[in-house]
């Protein structure tokens, strides 16, 4: 991704996005489909967790004080840094965290192997889904779980709407409508267990490793 991408990017999830995204987690903890992702990662008591594309870090922020053992967020807009930062020290976890500014594609073999890999709502954010979901299956050594929108007209043409007025508006920014199954195919050696959806917009898929 180069950088002019990743300018995009800070552009549409921006410091004020961040610090609603905080806002809310603070008041009413996990809803939707985030709640649903935190459950479907399963028992996490002693896991190491990594968050691609976590935004604030709600989310591991959730399994860390269900027991996971510690989280890694890789998230290429640095405008959520102030307020994942703050969240983490009222909470004392910020020991805890690692969080990394970039892209996981192209930084992937830099980041170790964790027992849950995490994407809430990022597959949607990002063009090459085989490359995507091909490094998250291969830094799972447990799970991984995508949350990704529904296959359906009417979200397809939303978003279709959006990234016209994105593309008008000069932005590289694009919003995906990957199909289910190039995102299953996608995750190599791994095993699609669930699939959960959360209203009309976002479903979850969970995938457990065969014997790595
Ligand atoms: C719709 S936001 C979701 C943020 C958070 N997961 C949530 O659900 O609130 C998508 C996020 O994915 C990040 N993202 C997309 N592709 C990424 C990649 N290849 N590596 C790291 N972060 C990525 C974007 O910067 C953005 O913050």
């Amino acid at each position: 991704m180069t950088s002019c991408c990743a300018r995009d990017y800070e552009r549409v999830f921006g410091r004020k996005t961040a610090a609603r995204d905080a806002r809310r987690f603070r008041r009413r903890g996990l809803r939707g489909s985030s709640k649903a992702a935190a459950e479907l990662a399963g028992d996490v008591r002693g896991a190491t967790v990594l968050e691609v594309g976590g935004g604030v870090g709600a989310i591991e922020i959730a399994l860390l004080e269900h027991g996971a053992k510690s989280a890694t967020n890789v998230e290429l807009a640095a405008t959520y840094e102030d307020a994942a930062r703050r969240l983490l020290s009222e909470r004392d976890l910020a020991a805890r965290v690692d969080r990394r500014i970039g892209d996981f594609v192209a930084e992937a073999d830099a980041i170790p192997t964790h027992d849950v890999v995490l994407m809430h709502r990022v597959v949607c954010c990002y063009p090459d889904v085989e490359a995507l979901v091909g490094a998250g299956a291969a830094h799972a050594r447990a799970r991984m779980v995508l949350t990704y929108p529904q296959e359906r007209r009417a979200i397809r043409a939303a978003i279709a709407a959006i990234d016209a007025v994105m593309r008008v508006a000069g932005s590289t920014f694009q919003v995906y409508v990957h199909p289910v199954d190039r995102i299953v195919a996608a995750a190599h050696g791994m095993q699609l267990v669930e699939r959960r959806r959360s209203g009309y917009v976002w479903e979850t898929a969970v995938f457990a490793t065969s014997g790595r």
